[in-house]
């Protein structure tokens, strides 16, 4: 399966995203990501700590990617349109991390516009979200329902542990904090509902 996270928007939760789905997906068989960001986000976390899953950059990727199962491919913000076309088509599932703001909203709207003529399997992730009382989550997740757009069931909640995880270079559910289990419950929760 290939799955690509793209946004319009920068710090969405794109590259987090990235890796934690394809944590999840090389529980079960064998997973590259593709570090498509130029900032090289992936690259860098899986040189600093250690990552579960393979992880190359889009050039050693090419020759890479039949040898791998699963391929998820994390992509630099603020893509052209047509990059985003040719992204979208080349993938099984397009998973768009938005954070629940009214910005990275509209950016959501924006892609999906794009994505509207295009035989893309698209769904919307909500990334960030603020902890109760605040009700940005919910009321995102309505806003999207309601245009009739596809949103994961489950979404990301803000958690500090993912900047600690980010810094140490590890997926979440290897960092030693009390909240690192809730925070990989999120991901494991969508990679379910993309594949049990
Ligand atoms: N669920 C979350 N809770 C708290 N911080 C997060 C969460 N997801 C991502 N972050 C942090 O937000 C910043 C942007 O995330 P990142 O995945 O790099 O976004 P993008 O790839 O879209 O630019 C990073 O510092 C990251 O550690
Ligand atoms: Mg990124």
């Amino acid at each position: 399966m290939i799955i690509t996270v793209a946004a319009f928007k920068g710090g969405v939760g794109k590259s987090t995203t990235a890796l934690h789905l394809a944590t999840y997906f090389q529980n079960q068989a064998d997973t590259l990501l593709i570090d498509g960001d130029l900032n090289r986000i992936a690259l860098d976390w899986s040189n600093r700590g250690s990552l579960p899953f393979k992880v190359a950059d889009e050039q050693q990727g090419v020759s890479l990617a039949r040898l791998y199962e699963h391929i998820v491919i994390d992509t630099p913000a603020r893509p052209d349109p047509d990059e985003l076309k040719t992204l979208a088509k080349g993938c099984d599932l397009l998973v768009i991390p938005t954070t629940p703001d009214a910005i990275a909203l509209a950016a959501t709207l924006q892609i999906v516009d794009l994505l509207r003529n295009l035989k893309v399997k698209y769904k919307i992730l909500l990334t960030i979200i603020p902890p109760h009382p605040n009700k940005a989550g919910e009321e995102a997740r309505t806003t999207l329902l309601n245009a009739g757009l596809p949103v994961f069931k489950s979404g990301i909640r803000r958690l500090a542990v993912f900047q600690r995880a980010a810094l140490e270079g590890v997926p979440v559910n290897l960092v030693k904090d009390a909240y690192s289990q809730i925070a990989w419950r999120c991901y494991t929760e969508v990679g379910k509902e993309i594949l049990p």
